[in-house]
């Protein structure tokens, strides 16, 4: 098997552009947890080891290809064909015939499944060397197999043809094993099949299908391999299947998780990404979505009510109804209700950042606090510093952002404004309400503020006249 894999090439057929999605991206792109769907594909193929991965792309191309590379990196082993004009599913295969080695194998798949898992695509594959077949369809059993290709069958049971559904009789268009659109060939014979293809059909294409029935008629061994799961043959035409794939991904990330030692309190309100990370004995509460290339440590507890992108969480750290983006949180801070941490905030062990306080592009050194209604902005944030409720690094002079650094062991008093560039040092205490915009040297107090007025019995006037 590992010598026949050597020899296998993978074309994912993407060069559609998906006209019921209704929209200006092909529909390849469109994601699912997360994932543009042809790079799922792409990842239960590369599991398989073949030798070469060879997208077919056309409409839109240059937006697939980075795509595919955003999410795969420039591997070697992924070979880029272009179909400039979209004749048919055989006319784009018949694009990659240089890329197909001579006594190899060829799987045909669509950019468009992204549910379906490497072990069927394996058993699939060791079907078709195991009855040393010229090709094998994968097929299933659906209810409605409206739009799909259909499964004839000869009085033997073995596959004669597909015939699409547009030119389907009455009696074909009952049949319910339908194509899925994944097929192995043995290349010595499928060059000369696809060479002979005909666009003698409804839509004037090259169909793919049709290479069976030349195969068949030729005397070789054409095959089916029937799955029964159908629902992970699934190809996505439109944006009600996709919510369908979604949902049935996000189930499928879920279990892996919790299989994995991972508490998810309600999974049906819970959505992770396809490339999320999460240690074991986490605990995830509902309505938390967790996306990008997060990575959870140990001990967390996440939601309920949470937002989690691209971003570090380290062990034993809460998060309770926050928004997190591009953000490194580190061992057992404390961060919501109400936070959001904007890119680049550093969170060191054991900070609290509280209710209606945001954090962008800023270090908070460990066991410090923010506990309410604040703003932190392009500032470097010693140990142990308090931040009290309302105060503001105000680090935007309307033309540049400037940094804010405050010492160890400072307190920044309620309602203070530390005006940008300036620096707080270490053991300072800033008076609530001040305004600063100097420098405090360590150890000193700072406030500015006017004397604060007394009018004895001022009010007793008032309280008369209203009598
Ligand atoms: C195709 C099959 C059908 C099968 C179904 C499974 C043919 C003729 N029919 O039908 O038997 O049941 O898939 O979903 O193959 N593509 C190109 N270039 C082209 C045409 C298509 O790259 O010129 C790509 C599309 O982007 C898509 C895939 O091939 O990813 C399938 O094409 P589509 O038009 O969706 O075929 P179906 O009509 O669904
Ligand atoms: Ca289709």
């Amino acid at each position: 098997m590992e010598k026949c894999k050597k020899q296998l090439s993978v074309v994912i057929l993407a060069a559609g552009l998906g006209t019921r999605m209704k929209s200006k991206f092909p529909k390849v792109v469109f994601e699912v947890a997360g994932e543009p769907m042809v790079s799922h594909v792409i990842r239960a193929v590369r599991e398989l080891g073949p030798e070469k991965i060879i997208p077919v792309v056309g409409h839109s191309r240059e937006l697939v290809m980075e795509t595919i590379k955003r999410c795969h990196g420039d591997f070697p082993d992924i070979a880029f064909v272009t179909q400039l004009e979209q004749k048919g599913t055989g006319h784009a295969l018949l694009q990659a015939r240089a890329e197909l080695l001579p006594d190899g194998y060829t799987m045909v798949l669509c950019g468009d499944t992204p549910l379906l898992t490497s072990a069927i695509l394996k058993n699939l594959f060791e079907f078709h060397i195991g009855n040393d077949s010229s090709a094998t369809v994968l097929t299933t059993f659906v209810k409605n197999s409206a739009g799909y290709g259909r499964i004839v069958r000869d009085e033997k049971g073995h596959l004669a043809a597909i015939i699409e559904e547009r030119d389907a009789s009455s009696e074909i268009k009952k049949i319910n094993e339908i194509n899925t659109g994944v097929y192995v060939f043995s290349n010595k014979h499928l060059l000369d099949a696809l060479s002979k293809l005909q666009p003698n059909n409804d839509q004037h294409e090259y169909y793919l299908t049709d290479s069976i029935g030349i195969l068949n008629s030729q005397g070789l061994k054409v095959m089916a391999f029937a799955e029964t799961e159908d629902y992970l043959m699934m190809g996505i035409n439109n944006r009600y299947e996709l919510s369908i794939a979604n949902k049935i991904m996000h189930e499928r990330i879920n279990k892996k998780h919790m299989l994995a030692g991972v508490t998810i309190t309600d999974p049906a309100a819970t959505y992770i990404d396809a490339g999320v990370m999460i240690a074991n004995d986490v605990i995830i509460y509902p309505n938390t979505h967790i996306h990008g290339s997060t990575k959870i440590e140990i001990d967390c507890e996440i939601g309920p009510d949470s937002y989690i992108i691209n971003s570090k969480i380290g062990p034993g750290t809460k998060v309770i109804g926050s928004v997190i983006e591009d953000s490194e949180v580190s061992a057992n801070a404390k961060i919501g209700p109400y936070s959001h941490l904007r890119p680049g905030a550093k969170i060191c062990e054991s900070v609290h950042i509280g209710n209606y306080v945001e954090v962008k592009k800023s270090i908070i050194g460990k066991n410090s606090k923010a506990n309410h209604l604040a703003y932190i902005g392009d500032a470097e944030i010693g140990e142990n510093v308090n931040f009290s409720a309302g105060a503001i690094t105000c680090n935007y002079d309307g033309v540049n952002k400037n940094r804010t650094k405050i010492g160890d062991n400072s307190f920044v008093g309620t309602n203070s404004s530390l005006v940008a560039p300036v620096e707080i040092g270490e053991n300072a205490l800033v008076g609530a309400g001040s305004v600063i915009t100097k420098n405090v040297p360590p150890f000193a107090l700072a406030f500015e503020r006017n004397e604060q007025t007394i009018k004895s019995d001022y009010m007793k006037k008032r309280v008369l006249k209203k009598k």
